[in-house]
This record gives C-alpha cells, structure tokens and sequence, in this order.
C-alpha cells in the first residue's frame, strides 16, 4: 500500500491504494472515484468493461466517506491538478458509510463546529492541520539546534502566572489546583539549571472573551534563557519566526495554494527586520490614526488590528507601561515607569501572537510587586528562591500557537486552527 502523495514518479506502475471516497460519479459504464486518504487526493477512473462484476457491484453501492481499497494503473493526466490519476483495477469496500453529514452545500459554522470529527476530513482543515504540524515541527527544531533543552512544565499548578482573573480552578483531592496559564516561572527556574530551556504545551485561560483571537486551552511554546538582555531576547523571536515561516513557505507550499493564502506577508516575514515601536509612539500613531486609545491604556484588538496594517511585516511594540503588564517584568532602569517587554504583533491585522520580556532579577523588587499584585506570597516562594539562590538576569517569551496559525493560513478566527477548539462556549466535540 502507498500514499497517494508519492505517487507521482510512479506512473506505469499498478499499486494498492487505501482511503475514503469523498466524491464519485458514474456516466454508463464508466465509474470516477474520487478518493483521498490523508496524504493527498486522486481520481480512479473505472471501465465496466475492465473489471470484475465484484469490483462493479462494489462502485455501485459506494456512499460518500466509505472506506476502500483500490488497486490501479497510475497515469499521467495533465488536466488532474496532482498531474497523475488512476485507471482502476479493482475495488473492494472496507466500510460502507452511513449518510454523511457533511455535503457540498453551505453549512453554518456550528454546525461545521459540531461535527469538527468529520470536518478536519475537508481539503481545507487538512491543509490547516499540515501547516500546523510544520510550525510545530519548525519550531522544535530552532530551539534544539540552538541548544535550548526542552524542559516542559506542569499543567497543574499551586498559583497564577498572567493574572488571577481568568484562572480554571480544579478540584486537587482534598485541595484545589489551577490549570497552567503559562510555563514561564518554571522555565525560569530550568534555564538556572540548564542556561537555555523551553516548554511547549497546552495553556488555559478562563478569559470571558468570545473573540476571534481567544481559546479557553491553547499551545504555547515559551522560551527562557539566563544572561539574555531584552534585545537579544526580540532578536532570538525574529529569527525563530523567519525560521518557521521560511519553513512553511518551503514545505507547505500546496496547502497555502489550498487555502489561496496571499503569500507576499509572509514572505517579508521570512526575511526578518521585523521594526520595533515604542509602545509611547504606538499610542500616538493610533491617536493619529483615529484610535481613541490614551496613554496608558492597552493596545485594544481593534488599536493592533489599526497598528499592524501599516506595517508589511511582524512589528514589535516595546515598553509598555509597568501598571497594564505581568509582576514579573523589569523595569527599565532609564525609566522605570515602563517595562523591558515587547508583544509581537502579526501583520494584516492579526495583532499580537507573542508576549516577552526581560525578567526582574532584584528580590526585593520581585517580592515588592508580588505583594502590589495580591499573589500570595507563600506560594511564590520557590520563584522568589530564583533570586535567592545566584539570580543573574534573564529573559524568554511566550508564543500562542493556534495566533499563529491563524495568521500563516489567514484564517477568519482561531477555532480553525486546532484540531478540537476549545472556546467559551464549545467544549465539544
Ligand atoms: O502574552 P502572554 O499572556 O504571555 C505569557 O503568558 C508569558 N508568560 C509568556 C512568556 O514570557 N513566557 O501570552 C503569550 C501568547 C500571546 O501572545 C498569544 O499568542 C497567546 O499566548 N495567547 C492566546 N492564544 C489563544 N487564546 C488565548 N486566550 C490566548 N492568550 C494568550
Ligand atoms: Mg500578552
């Protein structure tokens, strides 16, 4: 058995193909299936002249999405867009499928959401997940060739990370634990141990919006390294993102045809000189631009969506004020008021799909803001321990996987971007 995918330089060859019929038709005696199997598509062409009664009787009864095995001719045809088909031989139905529910008319999107089991079979979702898997894939391999150890964090955790607003609290035996809403503090704790560390895995957030932009579970991977200073830190997520987008550029190339994807942003991605905005200047770029937004507020969807139009590429917005950001982040010690942070933020209106910065490595600060942000203490204190015990300065950022996709496929909303979305208000399938 082979994969339709690596077919082509077979032409002449006769070959078993396994798979599932999404479409068919018949004119006479002559019977066109349509067949994929998870690696590409493919048309067999049957003559009733040329095969056994078995295999003719088979193709009769053919429903779509039943599942078979083929055995064919693979042909040159240049009007197929793989270029090849294949004249059948003989066919013999694994799993005669039911009616299926999903057909070529329009659906609405809850009921595509519902039936997201059947759905990820479409040319379209197959396209998503394969570029998915090269973004993953890519971004594994920047980090273990550039010697950062993957140490992965725990999901289930005594504290908060991002804030104690959108936490899931679960129940922990006689206790109760919450679900990770970031890596970041034990990443912290790995690159003392091993200098350069990453994590990468799924993230929960409570977050009450029904956005385009928010999943309740999403992937993160987040990097963290000892003795790197805010700038390197952007310089290190430029160049992962040129690495993974070059990537896809060069191996998913089908699929963004798939998706009819524009590639010129992503191809200025690839290149790097990402420009680094001053989250002051980007206020008064937005002012300029009609945004209401006020100095000290934060950058809204709708002010990144205004912002990154402007660019042809991935920006960074830097130093935002301390109030609107994370404990942990250290102040500019030019001006302290505002942080060495920077959010990456995706072109064609994406907005933000990374978030880092430099760590503060002071424990008498570190505890200080602890305490502004009402973080208990007591559950801190192995962080704190950090700085206790050779605390050197350090930084890492966190980038959203399914933000990212979204971005690279151009799709409308998040919810197509991961296999089983989980959102506000969709838990399944
Ligand atoms: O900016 P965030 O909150 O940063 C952190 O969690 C840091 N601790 C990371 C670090 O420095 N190690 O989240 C990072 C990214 C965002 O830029 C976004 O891409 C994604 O995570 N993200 C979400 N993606 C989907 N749905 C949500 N609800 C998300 N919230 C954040
Ligand atoms: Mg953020």
């Amino acid at each position: 058995m082979v994969d339709i995918a690596v077919l082509k330089p077979k032409i002449g060859e006769t070959l078993e193909l396994t798979g599932w019929v999404f479409n068919f038709r018949s004119s006479g005696s002559i019977y066109f299936l349509q067949l994929r199997d998870g690696t590409g598509r493919i048309q067999i062409v049957f003559s009733k002249s040329e095969v056994d009664d078995a295999t003719w009787e088979a193709l009769q009864s053919i429903t779509m999405e039943t599942s078979v095995v083929v055995s064919g001719l693979v042909k040159a045809e240049p009007r197929a867009p793989s270029g090849i088909e294949m004249q059948g031989v003989s066919c013999r139905i694994l799993s005669l499928a039911g009616e299926y529910p999903i057909s070529k008319k329009e659906h609405g999107i809850e009921f595509l959401m519902d039936n997201r089991h059947l759905w990820l079979r479409s040319v379209r979702q197959e396209a998503i997940m394969r570029i998915r898997s090269e973004i993953e894939f890519a971004l594994r391999e920047f980090f273990y060739v550039r010697n950062f150890i993957l140490t992965d964090s725990p999901e289930f955790t005594p504290n908060a990370c991002e804030g104690t607003t959108d936490l899931f609290e679960v129940k922990y035996f006689d206790d109760v634990a919450y679900l990770s809403q970031s890596g970041q503090l034990y990443l912290e704790a790995t690159s003392s141990a091993l200098k350069r560390t990453y994590c990468f895995g799924p993230t929960f957030r409570s977050e009450k919006s029904k956005t385009r932009r928010h999943l309740t579970e999403f992937w993160m991977l987040e990097a963290e390294a000892s003795f790197m200073n805010q700038a390197e830190n952007m310089q290190l997520q430029e160049e992962m993102l040129s690495f993974v987008i070059s990537r896809v550029l060069e191996r998913r190339d089908d699929d963004l045809k798939t998706l009819e994807r524009d590639t010129t942003f992503l191809k200025n991605a690839a290149e790097g000189n990402y420009p680094r905005i001053k989250y002051i200047d980007a206020i008064k770029e937005l002012q300029k631009l009609g945004s209401d937004i006020k100095e000290g507020d934060d950058l809204g969807a709708d002010d990144e969506t205004i912002l990154t139009k402007q660019y042809d590429r991935p920006i960074f917005v830097t130093e935002y004020p301390v109030e609107i950001k994370s404990f942990y982040m250290k102040p500019d010690p030019e001006n302290p008021s505002y942080v060495l942070n920077a959010d990456m933020l995706a072109p064609e209106g994406y907005g933000e799909i990374i978030g880092g910065s430099e760590r503060i490595d002071d424990l008498k600060l570190l505890e200080e803001r602890i305490k502004q942000h009402n973080l208990p203490a007591e559950a801190f204190s192995w962080y704190t321990d950090i700085r206790r015990y050779g605390s050197v300065p350090h930084s890492g950022f966190g980038i959203g996987l399914e933000r990212t996709v979204s971005w690279v496929c151009g799709l409308e909303h998040v919810r197509e971007s991961i296999p089983f979305p989980r959102l506000i208000n969709r838990l399944s399938p």
